[in-house]
């Protein structure tokens, strides 16, 4: 008997960066989604492509293991492999496209390729129950990760448009950066965001760029930061030690408060009245708080994603796989992985 499409069951890997993950979805649900995150970097103080590449190929086959077995599905149950085919580090994506590639040759089935960035957004329509809540088209979705900050209208599940993004650094990036001005470690952003608990986000103002429209600037901000602290230090070498958790709150508040800002602009300029928010930086607690404030005073639906589909995994690239796969969507073995 044929089986019914919304049953089909895809293995999802991704590996464009330095986190190795697998998971598995009957239809748009979830069974299983094993991360390993590569704790090599944090010594650099930034992700090593070579440390990375090497990295994930320990990992993919013990990952992809766990989520099969986490799944409590069969190998031969599985009707195609999705993988992110880019953007990301070359080295990296490798690994798992390959590692794709010859998975669906053995089992003979079908492949789908998945855009990284694309899988981030579409991670609100995974389902783990029947309360789970999804957006409706059309949505605004601010994107906001360690290499892209975007606010995309979704008019389906492939069709956006850009409404504005920004003009030199992600906001992750910016924080990562503030965060090694700091010395804090590597990856910044949840660091920042567990400090700047203790502080005051008034205690000092960074000032945010005049950008015109819709769109973004991140690299002043950091700049700023960069000559405020070097002037500090000059009179107070434990200027950042005495004053950590305020500097935290401080620029935290002045980065999300311009997230939210031109994402308020764009969403009143459009009249779609529901937004989320996706990429690693959407774990960020104050940027949660405040889409919620900005949703409850326009009246606006808000979708916030759980901590564990924010930063990279390969539940939202399975979940953008099963899209593809209903409309047969489906990817040549030839397909080369691309870079950022
Ligand atoms: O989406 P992601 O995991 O990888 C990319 O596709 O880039 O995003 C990683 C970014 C990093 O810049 C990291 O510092 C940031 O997300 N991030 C956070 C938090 N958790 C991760 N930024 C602020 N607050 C957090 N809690
Ligand atoms: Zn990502």
């Amino acid at each position: 008997m044929e089986k019914n499409p919304q049953n089909s069951i895809i293995l999802a890997i991704e590996s464009s960066c330095d986190d190795t993950s697998a998971a598995v979805l009957r239809g748009d649900r979830i069974l299983s989604n094993v991360i390993a995150s590569q704790k090599v970097h944090e010594q650099y103080g930034g992700v090593v492509p070579e440390l990375a590449s090497r990295a994930h190929q320990q990992n993919i086959v013990p990952v992809v293991d766990a989520a099969i077995k986490n799944a409590e599905i069969e190998k031969t149950d599985i009707d195609a492999v999705a993988f992110t085919r880019g953007p990301g580090l070359l080295g990296s994506l490798m690994v798992g496209v390959s590692f794709a590639k010859s998975f669906s040759q053995a089992l003979n089935i079908p492949l789908i390729e998945v855009n990284h960035l694309q899988g981030h957004v579409l991670s609100h329509f995974i389902k783990e129950n029947d309360e789970s809540q999804v957006p409706q088209f059309p949505f605004i979705c601010l994107l906001v990760s360690g290499g892209h900050t975007q606010i995309l209208l979704l008019k389906s599940h492939f069709e956006m448009e850009v409404l504005g993004e920004t003009i030199d650094d992600a906001a992750g990036e910016a924080i990562d950066k503030a965060a090694k001005i700091m010395d804090l470690g590597y990856p910044g952003g949840p660091i920042i965001d567990r400090l700047a608990k203790e502080g005051n986000p008034d205690a000092y103002q960074f000032a945010t760029p005049n950008i015109p429209g819709n769109n973004y600037s991140f690299s002043g901000i950091k700049t700023s930061f960069l000559y405020f602290l070097r002037d500090r230090l000059a009179e107070n070498p434990n200027y950042i030690e005495e004053h950590k958790a305020d500097l935290c709150a401080s620029i935290q508040k002045c980065i999300v408060g311009f997230l939210i800002k031109k994402l308020e602009r764009a969403v009143k300029q459009s009249g779609v009245k529901q937004i989320a928010i996706a990429g690693g930086v959407s774990a960020n607690s104050l940027l949660r708080s405040e889409l919620e404030r900005l949703g409850q005073r326009h009246h606006w639906k808000v979708f916030i994603p759980k901590f564990q589909f924010c930063t990279d995994n390969a539940a939202m690239v399975g979940i953008a796989g099963y899209f593809k796969y209903l409309n047969n969507d489906f990817a040549d073995i030839a397909l080369p992985p691309y870079a950022n």
